[in-house]
Order: C-alpha cells, then sequence, then structure tokens
C-alpha cells in the first residue's frame, strides 16, 4: 500500500500555531558561531523570551563547510562551531529549545555554501540525527532545466523535500523560501501559483523580500512595510497548519523607533505571523523585551483559529485590520502609516459586528477595557498600532465578514459607485463590501444593491438573493459568479476566467468561505 503523505494543512498538528523562536540572520548574517547561539540561549531562557513561547533556536546560512565530506555528507564550520552542531543541539535542548537549520535546494545556498540538490535523502538524515527538528529551505541557485519551467523546477525540489520530510518518524517542520523568488510585482501569476503549493508542502513559507538586514542600506520601517504588505495580499492561503511568514522581528535595528517595533510586532501577531527574533538577544532592552513578551499579542498571535487578519479599510495614512479569534471575540488593529498623529473613528460595521450593540473592547497594549458601541476612537502616534479585542455578546455573536475587495496585483480597492469600479483604497464606505453566507456581496454606503453580474458585465442590482447575485471565492483568489461563471475583473468589470491572471486575483475580508 503507498504511504498517504500528509503534511502542514492536511495535518496541522505538525505545527498547530506559528513557530517562535531566534534566528541569527537578519542581525549577525554570516557572522555566526557556537558562542553566538549558546549566549543566545542563556539570556533567552533568563530574560523570560523562551518562558513566553520564543522556543525555537535556528540556524541560518554559513554554518558548514565549502565542501561536503568524502562520503557526500554536510559538514559544519569547526572554526565557527568547535564542538559541533550535535553538541549545540543538546545544549539549547537542555534549556528547553528546539533546535533548527537552514538549507538551499539549489546547488548552492545564498551564501555560496553546498545546496542540498542530489543530496536531499543524505542530508535530511543528518539533519535529523543531529537533533534538528526545523529546516528552512532557501531557493538560490535553482534554475530550469529542459522541460521545465523555473516555478515548476521549485515545485519538484520543494515536492522532493516535502516527501522525504514526511516520511521520516519525526518530520521536520519545513520552511519554504520558494515563493520569494517569484514575488514580482510586475506579474504575480508565478507567485500566486507557488503560494498555491507551498501550504500543501510545508508549515511556513517565506512569501516575499527580506526584511533588512541590520547593516543593510536603507529605511528598516520601510522595509517592514514592504514585508506588511506583502503579507496582506495572501491572507487566502493561512490556515491553521500553514502560516504566511513576513521575515524576522527585528526589534534591535537602529532606525527603529519603539513605535515602530512595537507595531512590527503587534501586526505580526495580528497575522499569526511566525514570530522569529533576529537581533542580539543578550543586549535587548527591558523595553524590547516587555513587548516582545506581551502575554495578550502572543496569546492572539498563537490562536489556534490562525486567522490572518485581512484588511477593512485603508486610507492615505491608517489601515485598518480585523479577524475573529477563537473565543469568538473580534480582533481589530489599526496601523498609522502616515508621518503624523492621526485620529480615526472606526465604525464597528467595517468589522462585521453589528453597530446596535454594545462590545467591551480591551486596549491588549495596556489592558484597559471600556464598553463601545458603533464605532471606536483611535488615536495614533506616527507609525504606531493600537489592537483592541471586543467580545461579542451573544445576541451580537454573528460576523459577517466586512472589508476590502482589492486586487492584490494592482492594489486598487472595488468601489460602489453607479455601477462597480477599481479605485485608489481611500477608507470610504464604498469601498467596505460585506459578503454573506450565500456568497452576496454589497457596499456599506448601500447595503440594498448587490454585486451582479448583468448584460455580460459587473453591475449593482437590487439585493434578490438570486444566483446572479451569488459569488465563490476561491484559493486562486478568483471572484466567480455563480451563475455565469465568469469572473470579477479589474478594468473590464467580469471575464472568462483565466489562470492566476493579475486583473482577476483579489483580497477578500477574512471568514469568507474559500473554495479550492
Ligand atoms: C536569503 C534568505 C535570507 C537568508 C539568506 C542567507 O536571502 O531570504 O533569509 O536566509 O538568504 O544567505
Amino acid at each position: 500500500m503507498v504511504q498517504e503523505i500528509l503534511a502542514s494543512i492536511q495535518n496541522p498538528h505538525i505545527l498547530p500555531t506559528p513557530p517562535m523562536g531566534f534566528n541569527n540572520w537578519a542581525r549577525f548574517m554570516c557572522d555566526l558561531n557556537e558562542t553566538l547561539f549558546t549566549d543566545t540561549a542563556d539570556a533567552m531562557s533568563s530574560n523570560g523570551l523562551l518562558a513566553a513561547g520564543y522556543k525555537r533556536i535556528n540556524l541560518d546560512d554559513c554554518w558548514m563547510n565549502y565542501q561536503r565530506e568524502e562520503n557526500g555528507s554536510l559538514a559544519w564550520n569547526t572554526t565557527k562551531f568547535p564542538r559541533g552542531l550535535p553538541w549545540l543541539g543538546e545544549y539549547v535542548k537542555s534549556k528547553g529549545f528546539t533546535f533548527g537549520i537552514y538549507e538551499d535546494a539549489g546547488n548552492l545556498t545564498c551564501g555560496g555554501y553546498p545546496g542540498s540538490l542530489g543530496y536531499e535523502e543524505m542530508d535530511a538524515k543528518t539533519f535529523a540525527s543531529w537533533g534538528i527538528d526545523y529546516l528552512k529551505l532557501d531557493g538560490c541557485n535553482v534554475f530550469p532545466e529542459h522541460g521545465r519551467t523555473l516555478q515548476e523546477k521549485y515545485q519538484s525540489l520543494y515536492g522532493t523535500w516535502h516527501d522525504i520530510l514526511s516520511r521520516m518518524d519525526h518530520p521536520l517542520i519545513f520552511s519554504e523560501s520558494a515563493p520569494a523568488y517569484f514575488a514580482d510585482p510586475k506579474n504575480f501569476t508565478d507567485w500566486y501559483t507557488v503560494m498555491g503549493w507551498v501550504p500543501h508542502f510545508g508549515e511556513l513559507a517565506r512569501h516575499s523580500v527580506d526584511i533588512l538586514v541590520y547593516s543593510g542600506a536603507g529605511s528598516a520601517w520601510d522595509s517592514i512595510m514592504t514585508n506588511y504588505q506583502f503579507n496582506t495580499l495572501v491572507a487566502r492561503y493561512q490556515r491553521p497548519g500553514y502560516y504566511n511568514d513576513p521575515d524576522f522581528l527585528i526589534p534591535d535595528h537602529p532606525g527603529l523607533s519603539m513605535d515602530e517595533k512595537r507595531s512590527q510586532f503587534a501586526l505580526w501577531a495580528s497575522f499569526s505571523a511566525p514570530l522569529i527574533i533576529s537581533a542580539h538577544i543578550p543586549d535587548l532592552s527591558g523595553d524590547d523585551i516587555s513587548f516582545l513578551t506581551h502575554r495578550a499579542l502572543i496569546e492572539v498571535d498563537q490562536d489556534p483559529l490562525a486567522q490572518q487578519a485581512t484588511l477593512a479599510s485603508r486610507d492615505g495614512e491608517v489601515d485598518v485590520l480585523t479577524r475573529s479569534l477563537a473565543d469568538g471575540s473580534r480582533l481589530v488593529t489599526v496601523l498609522n502609516r502616515g508621518s503624523g498623529t492621526a485620529d480615526r473613528r472606526i465604525s464597528l460595521d467595517i468589522l462585521g459586528l453589528s453597530s446596535g450593540c454594545v462590545y467591551s473592547a480591551v486596549d491588549l497594549w495596556d489592558g484597559s477595557t471600556r464598553s463601545v458601541e458603533g464605532y471606536v476612537d483611535v488615536r495614533l502616534n506616527t507609525h504606531a498600532t493600537a489592537v483592541y479585542k471586543l467580545s461579542v455578546p451573544g445576541e451580537c455573536s454573528t460576523v459577517v465578514p466586512t472589508g476590502m475587495i482589492f486586487n492584490t496585483a494592482s492594489g486598487k480597492c472595488l468601489t460602489a459607485s453607479t455601477g462597480v469600479e477599481f479605485r485608489t483604497c481611500g477608507g470610504e464606505r464604498r469601498q467596505v463590501w460585506s459578503v454573506t453566507p450565500s456568497g452576496a456581496v454589497y457596499a456599506l454606503s448601500d447595503t440594498s444593491r448587490c454585486l451582479s453580474v448583468h448584460g455580460g458585465s459587473a453591475t449593482l442590482q437590487p439585493c434578490d438573493g438570486g444566483v446572479r447575485q451569488m459569488w465563490s471565492y476561491g484559493i486562486t483568489g478568483n471572484l466567480k459568479n455563480v451563475e455565469s461563471g465568469l469572473c470579477l475583473t479589474e478594468g473590464s468589470g467580469v471575464g472568462d476566467c483565466a489562470y492566476e491572471l493579475n486583473s482577476q486575483v483579489f483580497g477578500l475580508p477574512g471568514g469568507v468561505l474559500i473554495v479550492g
């Protein structure tokens, strides 16, 4: 009998909530050695990070020799790791951590060390024998071959690794960097394709560009915003067992203000993203440790639903994101991207809540509680992020998935006017849409008119519950009209559904049923 191979989303218990821990890359790059990791483990076990859940110590690139051994196996650099990786693994495990490593699917790692191509079985066994339970598999130096596109080549290599890892007695957590090699905003078709298969092969995927390294030129905040933005494009793929990875937390980056570091943490937690810190842990300040160990936000990150917060609205400065939590409450996360203080009144109906109910709102940063009805008022410093948890009284517990419907390639928002069109997102109610369980779609600016296909184009018609007003949302990002089978299309309203076409891929509010 063929052994059924299950991992990630088919077997969420491999990694039921996103990973938390340490990785050296963004802070130290290739400047890594045994002492860095023992000092990091010692500091994390005494400063509260381990107790807060950061239990993974992961090595990144440059840990190995430039040559494989005679028998083909990988070897660690004995100058950097004089007592060896099995010893280091035992050391971190004796403190309560688990041990992770980095390799590459191609000929060479990004740093020029031996890649795993052709050595997959051997390397997997080597890692397991060293006590490693987590593999970040990068995708530098992968090339197309005859008869296969580059995308197909990645799929076959990551598929090979998936098969090997999932046949092991103790499957390693599999972090896949493949999508990062396809995140080309000029054309996302291959990127969407790769994002479609990574959840079947592994537990997390680096979907886009690297977060700025410590010594890198440029703005660390801009880098955080870039990765944040990419993450908002791929919410539909995440579910328990598979997590979108917007890359490391960089709390000791010298270019960041305290509000900016706290924002990165709050946003990543709202996404249920991996929380992998890349910093010099022994030198983190008390304030840094305090926000990194914030219990209420870590509980959000580790919430069993693993629902990624999605955009309820976006204007020129402020993003409002929302999601559900396993206890039935609703999270609202408000980010001020702008360069001044921002004041906003956020209507509860854009969060999918009823405007006629009284909710208890906890400010997760300071724990203060207040009753809210109809709206929440928020004041934010530049680049700060607020997070509220709204408890829903029983009679008001129904949440209608509500928020922006936006093209994930152009970033433009579906906008209700006399018909529908795509415009720059401005936070207006005509750009906030509710999606009912039967697939009807209407804007908050006029809840009596539903998105319809009429005369071969997308229009708004009085809601009548008919199939021409029903839409299904695919894992492909397509919004497909049930009656006509046509897909919503930026530019032409609706059109024949094509394969992962930029103009037909949309981000929808979380909680909408996803098919495929
Ligand atoms: C790539 C990855 C980084 C890091 C480096 C190591 O750039 O995206 O996270 O692993 O390689 O060389």
